[in-house]
């Protein structure tokens, strides 16, 4: 059905606010999608070709480091000169270091000028191997032709509309959603994750009519006050509202109090807690609002289980399932966790890697419940909605995630485990306990001596600040990966990277483990 505007015929069967349905059953791509569960992790040499340079982390620790590199022949020290420049004057104009969450703020601001594939370079020439992929949006790498070809000819052709006026694009990509992704039955276009989850939340409640929702423990939904940190209320005599409390690393200023009392939060992964509280409850509840593998806690796995028996409760209580998928949601596959887990969630959002990099996301789920959407019932806007760029780079997206069978997934899961058994390697040689897991494209690791983190309390007693060292030193040599130990792959990642990142890894260790022996 690919660029088949014969179809445009049917778009009011597509899309809620004037139209109808489409079955989402055939033909999902299939392939090694399971979460890849593992545990523990280092390279020996340098390669004396490369043109690294290094950070002042320290005087000490880059001395110490300046004499390895020169025993190798390798004497460049990366210089920050300019970001350093850049970050004074930015200073000036803008508070903080970047506009993001507090926390991703990188040991040295760096000011980036270029990607190309896996790698980024800053304004002083520096390289980077980037694991962040632009917080997971991308998918793709950077400098994809054929994505940037879609994308370049639809800025060509047409890059905004109003919402009134539509683009026949928007048909081809619910018609594309709607064949892979299990809940899709309608889908409804938006700009930012956390928009997304907003309009899930209304639609389950004037669905429903009621009030709350429930969120859990480690699950990151979007920055606005409803869904904002809080801490799980262990000892709640009523309902289970969050706490505020000044260890919330999601603390902000600000937000209404009242906020909390939409939702119940709790540990996730744990079904008599869930069950009790609905006995309870459940008749007062709109939504159950989940990421299915729990990437923003550690990309944890569900308990065998537990979605399936999740999915039964709010069939009994009448509550709208909602899945969180804008990490998973194409990075795991086409299917999302809800195909590669075979839950069927009634709502799911799909965000940063569904355009592969390029700002859109979706609301997707089942007619009768999305259909609250026509008629202005629900109203779910905003002026970039639609938006014909972002279409077309979803669009763009699949086509090259579907192409040859799925090979774009079956090569990046060959690095993925390259890589992750590369560093379990490392960790192994050093004797150093690590715990390393995550589904495809986005794994997560910590230095704790376990064989699998069912939930965010599951990582509490791992060396937190062993890893931020860790990471530091990644990051001192050039490759790039997010706060608390997130790791993204993308399709620009090659074999070259990873052997690369490897000997840096080793290095890392080797330094980790002789600074913890001091
Ligand atoms: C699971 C999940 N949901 C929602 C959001 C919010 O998306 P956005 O930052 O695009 O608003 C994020 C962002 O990290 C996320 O990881």
């Amino acid at each position: 059905m690919d660029g088949d505007l014969a179809e445009q015929s049917v778009i009011p069967d597509r899309m809620p606010l004037e139209h109808s349905c489409v079955s989402p059953e055939a033909g999902r791509l299939s392939g090694p999608m399971m979460p890849i569960v593992s545990s523990c992790l280092r390279a020996t040499h340098l390669d004396s070709s490369r043109n690294q340079k290094r950070s002042p982390v320290g005087l000490q620790v880059l001395l110490k480091r300046r004499d390895q590199f020169d025993a190798k022949g390798d004497t460049e020290l990366r210089s920050m000169n300019k970001s350093n420049e850049l970050n004074e004057q930015a200073l000036q104009h803008m508070p903080g270091q970047h506009s993001n969450l507090p926390g991703y703020e990188l040991f040295k601001p760096i000011f980036i000028v270029r990607g190309d594939k896996a790698h980024l370079w800053d304004v002083d020439g520096n390289e980077y191997v980037d694991y962040m992929a632009g917080l997971g949006g991308g998918i793709l790498g950077y400098g994809n032709q054929e994505f940037l070809e879609a994308v370049r000819k639809q800025l060509d052709t047409l890059y905004y509309l109003d919402a009134a006026r539509r683009n026949p694009l928007e048909i081809e990509l619910a018609d594309k959603l709607s064949h892979y992704l299990p809940s899709a039955e309608r889908v409804r276009y938006l700009l930012s994750g956390t928009e997304a989850v907003q309009l899930a939340i209304r639609l389950a409640r004037a669905y429903t009519k009621r009030r709350y929702f429930i969120r859990f423990d480690g699950h990151y939904h979007g920055w606005l006050d409803n869904v904002l940190g809080g801490v799980v209320n262990e000892n709640a005599v009523g309902p289970p509202f969050a706490l505020d409390s000044d260890k919330d690393p999601f603390k902000s200023l600000g937000r209404d109090p009242l906020a909390a009392e939409q939702s119940f939060k709790l540990p996730w992964n744990d079904i008599s807690v869930l069950e009790n509280v609905l006995e309870e409850y459940g008749e007062e509840v709109a939504l159950i609002l989940m990421e299915p593998i729990n990437c923003n806690g550690g990309s944890c796995p569900p308990r065998p289980g537990y979605l399936e028996r999740v999915r039964e409760l709010c069939n009994r209580y009448g509550i709208v399932l909602g899945f969180d998928e804008i990490i998973t949601g194409f990075r795991v596959g086409l299917s999302g966790a809800q195909g590669l887990l075979k839950v069927t969630p009634d709502l799911t959002t799909l965000g940063k890697g569904v355009a592969g990099g390029i700002p859109f996301s979706v609301v997707a789920g089942k007619t009768e419940i999305m259909d609250m959407l026509r008629e202005r019932r629900v109203i779910g806007a905003g002026t970039f909605n639609g938006y014909p760029l972002g279409v077309a780079a979803a669009l763009a997206t699949i086509r090259i995630l579907e192409k040859d069978s799925g090979a774009f997934y079956k090569r990046m899961d060959k690095i993925q485990n390259r890589l992750m058994s590369g560093l379990k390697e490392v960790a192994k040689r050093y004797g150093t306990p690590m715990l390393m897991q995550g589904p495809r494209g986005v794994f997560f690791y910590q230095f704790i001596d376990k064989e699998v983190a069912y939930n965010v309390r599951d990582w509490a007693d791992a060396d937190h600040q062993k890893q931020e060292r860790f990471r530091q030193l990644l990051f001192d040599d050039g490759i790039l990966i997010l706060f608390r130990g997130r790791w993204y792959v993308s399709g620009g990642h090659t074999e070259e990277d990873v052997d690369k990142t490897l000997e840096i890894a080793d290095r890392a260790m080797h330094e980790l483990v002789s600074e913890s022996n001091k």
